[in-house]
């Protein structure tokens, strides 16, 4: 609640029942502490956010009512879930209608899968689509090696209309009100100090005053350091609860996201204006994974082979950087300096991008990685091309895997604008790349095979704006604005 006085504990509810927790370290994972309390259900299988043995649902008060997700306990800060409620799969109770499908049909063999399985599928909203497709994608982030993946499917569609008819809105109103009059987290125990604001002026006086801190939005890659490098921040600022930082927007001809919009949330606005980006977020991590990572965090670590700034500055967004003493601007492809380095000063942080809608229109994604869910890429290329009679009046075109950062391929740009849009102005683009990119070689990906990826993706992209009727892709349509 925004101006509640600071609480100095992880209060949530869990299962239930309101906990107050103020002897852990804050980064403590979920997973870690659930267990310490002896809730073994929730499993652990890869620590990283990969095969969803650890999944429980998460439910935060939005608008007076709860926003339940499923999310990943084994990368998710404790200090995340203050002012929430938590279930894991000893708080269904055995008998919910999803349990019984999943022994009805036989949907478990070993079991080490099985609760997070149980609660992705428990945490599916309800009269959310239930058919086979969407329950594939909402189980993308859940392995299973022994007992195959088709009773499991079976069991949710079989356990839907049962699970909905269990809905309690007004329980779900009473306890979002509990959860909403839960302060702001600020913390310390053993060392480590969280804070986390509600309101923007108070983190960016939080950032400001510990520009050493990490910053943790939805720590999906903060939380590998803390599960693979057992790294434990002295102070940790969490944004995900910044009320300003989560809001997502059409601004006149605009869309813009604020820096803790999750990779889902994205997903469900973009669709309307950009079906190619909302095909890419699709694979973006497991459904845990985007129900937790955020636009701003897949910015801000800079990562080379971060899927959405490659879209985005393709697509033609501005970057907004906030600070106590003010904001400022910048085209988003200035903020990736080099490798490992952006272009962010002490006491600066990722406030929001600001995306042309007709960017996001013109805009086509080519995600390539060796399997096609929840993996990560090899190549990306996502380009933006208009064409005014015939000729290419605006060419953006970038790239991830390519390059030490993401990066617009600048000399194929120039061969292509002003071209007549052929196939021969664009193998003369295909061929710039190599003036534009030397790819590296790691265990994903030779640098052969990427230069020959990025130019194949630029010659796919021209036959699908040129020549719709064309199969050009395993799953999922091609869906940029056909060029004029
Ligand atoms: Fe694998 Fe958490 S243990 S996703
Ligand atoms: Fe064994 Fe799924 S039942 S891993």
């Amino acid at each position: 609640m925004a101006g509640a006085a600071s609480e100095c504990a992880i209060r949530f509810v869990l299962n239930g029942t309101m906990r107050r927790v103020a002897d852990r370290t804050p980064t403590t994972t979920l997973h870690a502490a659930l267990r310490a309390e002896g809730l073994t259900g929730t499993k652990e299988g890869c620590a990283e956010g990969d095969c969803g043995a650890c999944t429980v649902m998460v439910a935060r008060p939005r608008g007076g009512r709860l926003d339940r997700r499923a999310v990943n306990a084994c990368i998710m800060p404790l200090a995340m879930v203050h002012g929430a409620a938590v279930t894991t799969v000893e708080g269904l109770g055995g008998d919910h209608p999803v349990q019984r499908e999943m022994v009805t049909r036989h949907a478990s063999q070993c079991g080490f899968c099985t609760p997070g399985f149980v609660m992705s599928l428990a945490a599916r909203p309800v009269g959310a689509p239930a058919d086979r497709q969407a329950l594939e994608d909402r189980l993308a982030g859940n392995l299973c090696r022994c007992t195959g993946y088709g009773p499991i499917v079976e069991a949710g569609t079989a356990a839907a209309a049962d699970a909905d008819a269990l809905a309690d809105e007004a329980a779900d109103a009473a306890l979002a009100a509990e959860l909403g009059a839960i302060g702001p987290l600020d913390m310390s125990v053993a060392g480590q100090r969280a804070i986390a604001p509600r309101e923007e002026a108070g983190f960016a006086a939080a950032v400001a005053e510990h520009p050493d801190a990490t910053i943790i939005s939805g720590a999906t890659d903060v939380g590998l350091w803390i599960t693979k490098r057992l790294f434990m921040p002295e102070t940790a600022i969490f944004a995900g609860e910044v009320d300003a930082l989560r809001t997502i927007a059409v601004e006149g001809d605009r869309l813009v996201v604020g820096a803790a919009v999750t990779n889902q949330a994205l997903a469900d606005a973009v669709a309307p204006h950009s079906a190619e980006l909302a095909e890419l977020l699709r694979r973006f991590g497991g459904l845990q994974v985007r129900n937790a990572g955020t636009v701003g965090g897949n910015i801000a670590n800079g990562s080379p082979i971060g899927d959405l700034p490659p879209a985005l500055i393709a697509a033609g967004a501005t970057l907004t950087l906030g600070h106590a003493d003010g904001a400022r601007s910048m085209a988003l492809e200035a903020f990736f300096v080099d490798y490992g380095r952006q272009d962010r000063r002490p006491g600066e942080y990722v406030r929001h991008v600001s995306v042309p809608l007709a960017g996001l229109r013109a805009l086509s994604c080519h995600k390539v990685s060796k399997r096609f869910d929840s993996d990560i890429t090899a190549v990306l290329g996502c380009f933006m091309v208009r064409v005014v009679d015939g000729r290419v009046a605006e060419a953006r075109l970038a790239f991830g895997g390519m390059a030490g950062t993401p990066k617009r391929a600048l000399a194929a740009e120039a061969a292509l604008l002003e071209a007549p849009y052929t196939e021969a102005a664009v193998s003369e683009a295909a061929r710039a790349l190599e003036d534009d990119f030397s790819p590296l070689t790691d265990l994903r990906a030779s640098a052969a095979y990427r230069l020959a990826v990025a130019r194949n993706l630029l010659r796919r992209d021209f036959i699908e704006r040129t020549q719709p009727g064309v199969a050009t892709r395993l799953a999922g349509a091609a869906g940029a604005e056909v060029a004029a």
